[in-house]
């Protein structure tokens, strides 16, 4: 049974508010580090419900709290970001900026976390308190870095987040222990070889031919050379070089994504990818240079969390409704960021409608706005229950 009415009453004073909200976020998307009219209208709710509310927390990041000033503190993390990608479905509030959509769903994260807000702020007294980040720049995995370095996890005691999944229908979420999402880098790599006339190629050094055996060795060394139970995906996406058809290029540029599932397998590749490049390289009389920048860690779900948050999944959704993922993703997801430090979890919430849902950054992603119910009751319950729970455990401490 598909879940579609809220069940808690105090809903309907304000659903239809803020589904205004979120159709007016699709109208209006922003892209990364650029979130300043969304971070406005956030930070003016969370005040009108009441929060103590901080602005440009991390660039255009905002900060809320309500609670006591001491205690247990749990966190919620929503992210902002539009991307840029031309909106292509017939919808009455579909994107009014040319070559800007919300595609991955951050619009309906933002008003999950105003959802929250209200809900919380309308409880008599919370037994902890509840802070709420809302995060600029995931789409570039940057936001996270700057709002924890402006101390946005800074004694937070558990941290919840969440993120729209196209595959699940809506009114289910998913959930899992352990690894969600990969590890992921960009990897940039520079072929010098020697120019010379494309008709005596013995004469040069050919910098495409090189970057040929490049891309295809690390292919094969990952299957030779990394054990298969770990999985290595490193994919280019950009190759450029040469300059005319019948000149022997002297420099060719790779750029590219690398993805995986286990962290110290990660701290290692850059240093597997430099030594093998070069060899490969000085095999064939040219010269590389590699760099490596790291994306994002990955995101470790904690299980005990992941069970909190299952447990109140149950009691909202009906456990027939709660799936548990058995595969992690190879994608990335800042989230990892601030959760280096504070246990978290992260659980997708299922947005297809009856004829499904265009995959996540496609154009023609139109999620089912039901889903954003599911949403707010799912984090309400389970930031409700962290709290019910630690502050027992803290006044048994104490
Ligand atoms: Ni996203």
């Amino acid at each position: 049974m598909i879940f579609l009415k809220p069940s808690n009453s105090r809903f309907n004073d304000f659903l239809t508010e803020l589904i205004a909200l979120r159709r007016h976020l699709h109208a209006h998307p922003e892209l990364s580090g650029n979130e300043h009219q969304t971070a406005a209208l956030v930070a003016g709710e969370l005040r009108k419900y009441g929060w103590r509310v901080q602005e440009a927390v991390g660039r255009t990041g905002v900060l809320a709290e309500l609670g006591p000033e001491s205690g247990p503190r749990v966190g919620l993390r929503v992210d902002m970001d539009a991307l840029p990608v031309e909106e292509r479905t017939c919808l009455s509030y579909a994107s009014r900026q040319q070559g800007l959509m919300h595609a991955c769903g951050h619009d309906l994260h933002t008003c999950i976390g105003l959802g929250v807000a209200r809900l919380l702020a309308a409880e008599d007294k919370l037994s902890g308190s509840v802070r709420l980040l809302f995060q600029p720049a995931e789409e570039i995995a940057a936001g996270a870095r700057w709002m924890k370095s402006a101390g946005a996890t800074q004694g937070l005691d558990a941290l919840f987040g969440v993120h729209v999944f196209p595959e699940l229908p809506v009114g289910t979420i998913g959930v899992k222990s352990g690894c969600l999402t990969a590890a992921a880098g960009e990897l940039e790599i520079q072929i010098f070889g020697e120019s010379g006339h494309g008709a005596r190629p013995h004469q040069s050094v050919d910098a495409i031919w090189v970057a040929s055996k490049v891309v295809s060795g690390l292919q094969e060394s990952i299957s030779r050379r990394l054990d298969a139970l770990h999985p290595v995906v490193i994919s280019f996406g950009r190759i450029e070089g040469g300059k005319a058809f019948n000149v022997i290029a002297d420099q060719v540029r790779l750029v590219g994504t690398v993805r995986c599932l286990d962290e110290s397998l990660h701290e290692k590749l850059p240093t597997w990818i430099e030594e093998l490049v070069k060899s490969i390289a000085s095999s064939f009389g040219a010269k590389a240079k590699v760099n490596y920048r790291c994306i994002a860690p990955i995101v470790y779900n904690d299980p005990g969390l992941t069970e909190l948050l299952e447990r109140c999944a149950f009691s909202v959704l009906g456990s027939e409704n709660v799936y548990r993922l058995d595969k992690p993703s190879l994608g990335a997801e800042d989230f990892a960021e601030l959760l280096q430090g504070v246990p978290g979890t992260m659980f997708r919430l299922g947005v297809a409608g009856e004829n499904g849902c265009a995959p996540l950054h496609s154009g023609q992603f139109a999620l089912d706005e039901r889903s954003l119910v599911v949403g707010i009751e799912v984090v309400f319950e389970t930031l409700m229950e962290w709290l019910r729970v630690n502050s027992k455990v803290s006044k048994n401490e104490s």
